[in-house]
């Protein structure tokens, strides 16, 4: 058997592997192993301590190498590995069902599974049409987006997300979808802190659309309350209550993509408790456990789920779902998670942070080349100055250094994500800021 050493890679030990969302050539020049985690920090091949600024990849909120996850996994796996997803049950995904939708407002109290956030997101549009379809408003079919949004990868997903890149290149898509604008606006909103003045009225650009394809050919409308993978888009105040306003006004769904909002980011358990608006849809991942074991989720609220319970006892009355929808191993992890976000406080944690956390993102101002800083919760943006000709090269510049300083960030175009474990101290934030200002003052 081949032995990959992790201190030294040779470039023919990286080549079999295609890299997701990756520069594949770039990296297998210059590797970046992490080969162990614990609490805040990764650690990578050549025996560095990586300040994980990101949660891995906005999953990782309750920290690295836990214990507790790790053993619930182990049990599950020797009690029950596997059940039968289709007409068979297990213990672990009722409990955890009742737990989420607990934690959920409102009657969001339906709980159905899949196995990551594009699987969540296209099973949210799947339900959207078909409750349509099951109440006998079939003729509701389009779905509307927005730009820049970001839905994960599958076909509905990248249908109705709104970044160029992820779309060009797969053919047609989905028909019959629209995209709303985009929120983000350097001119009116630039270094704002929390939520931004200006952009309530962008939400009415629903009604044109209404008015285009008329209420009955309309579905549902899905927007991520905050924007992340596009580069952390704060809505503007009072833009996601007219969002609600309008789809309430037409019959429309509004699903909320919360796949990074969700399990304490703005430092409430979702997104739609920290707005105060319930959306007919919710899809959550990530968080959900901690990053450790692949799994998504779709909460509905009463109506919807009723809507669908008809007919003989006996028939299926949805024809979806994954083999693996609600595994085992998975609700154990996400069991053992949602008691760690709970037992220690997580979200009341991160809340507590958030201005230390606000006023450590925007003490970077006046820096060369940053154009903007916006945070919510704990999550913060900067956006760079493009150069000239390269779009992304600063920012993706910026990641390396970072990296080599010691700190992970996120990148995506020229703009910099930061979104740490939820267990973070004051001195990790310090830590954090310091490393990027440093590092954003030596960028060419
Ligand atoms: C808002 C949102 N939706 C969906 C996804 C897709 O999730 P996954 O990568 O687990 O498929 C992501 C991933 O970043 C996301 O941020």
């Amino acid at each position: 058997m081949q032995n990959l050493t992790p201190t030294q890679p040779t470039p023919a030990d990286l080549q079999a592997y295609w890299m997701p969302f990756t520069a594949n050539r770039q990296f297998k020049a210059n590797p970046r192993l992490f080969v162990s985690a614990k609490g805040m920090h990764y650690k990578t091949a050549d025996g560095r301590e990586v300040l994980d600024g990101t949660a891995g990849l906005w999953c990782v909120n309750a920290g690295h190498g836990r214990q507790e996850i790790a053993k619930a996994v182990q049990a599950q796996i020797l009690t029950l590995d596997y059940a039968p997803a289709f007409q068979m049950g297990h213990p672990g995904v009722f409990e955890l069902a009742n737990q989420l939708t607990a934690m959920l407002p409102g009657d969001l109290n339906h709980a159905f599974f899949t196995n990551s956030g594009s699987e969540a997101v296209e099973s949210a549009l799947k339900i959207a049409i078909a409750y349509h379809r099951v109440r006998g408003e079939g003729t509701r079919q389009r779905l509307i987006g927005r730009e820049r949004g970001y839905h994960g990868v599958n076909f509905g997903g990248i249908s109705v997300g709104g970044i160029a890149a992820n779309r060009k290149f797969f053919g047609s898509l989905l028909t019959g979808v629209d995209h709303l604008p985009h929120t983000h606006s350097l001119e009116h909103n630039a270094f704002s802190r929390g939520q931004p003045q200006w952009g309530a009225h962008l939400a009415d650009d629903l009604e044109p659309l209404v008015a285009l394809h008329d209420a009955s050919n309309i579905a549902a409308v899905i927007v991520e309350p905050v924007a992340g993978s596009t580069g952390v888009l704060i809505p503007p105040l009072g833009y996601l209550e007219r969002l609600r306003a309008i789809c309430d006004r037409y019959g429309i769904l509004l699903i909320f993509d919360e796949v990074i909002t969700g399990f304490g980011r703005l430092g409430s358990s979702f997104a739609t408790e920290y707005f105060g608006i319930l959306p007919d849809i919710v899809t959550v991942a990530k968080g959900i456990t901690n990053g450790t074991v692949p799994m998504g989720a779709v909460f509905v609220r009463q109506g919807i789920y009723d809507a669908f319970m008809h007919g003989p006892d006996n028939a299926i009355e949805l024809f979806h779902g994954y083999t693996y929808s609600g595994h085992p191993v998975a609700c154990a992890a996400a069991l053992a998670t949602q008691e760690i976000y709970q037992r220690e406080g997580l979200f009341e944690h991160a809340q507590a942070l958030t201005d230390y956390w606000e006023n450590a993102a925007h003490s970077l101002k006046g820096l060369p080349h940053i154009i903007d800083i916006r945070n919510l919760g704990l999550v913060a943006g900067i956006e760079l100055e493009s150069i000239p000709g390269k779009p992304g090269a600063r920012a993706f510049d910026c990641f390396l250094r970072c990296y080599e300083q010691g700190l992970l960030i996120r990148q995506t175009g020229d703009i910099i994500a930061l979104s740490p474990p939820l267990i973070l101290q004051k001195e990790h934030i310090d830590q954090m800021f310091e490393t990027l200002g440093s590092v954003i003052r030596e960028l060419p």
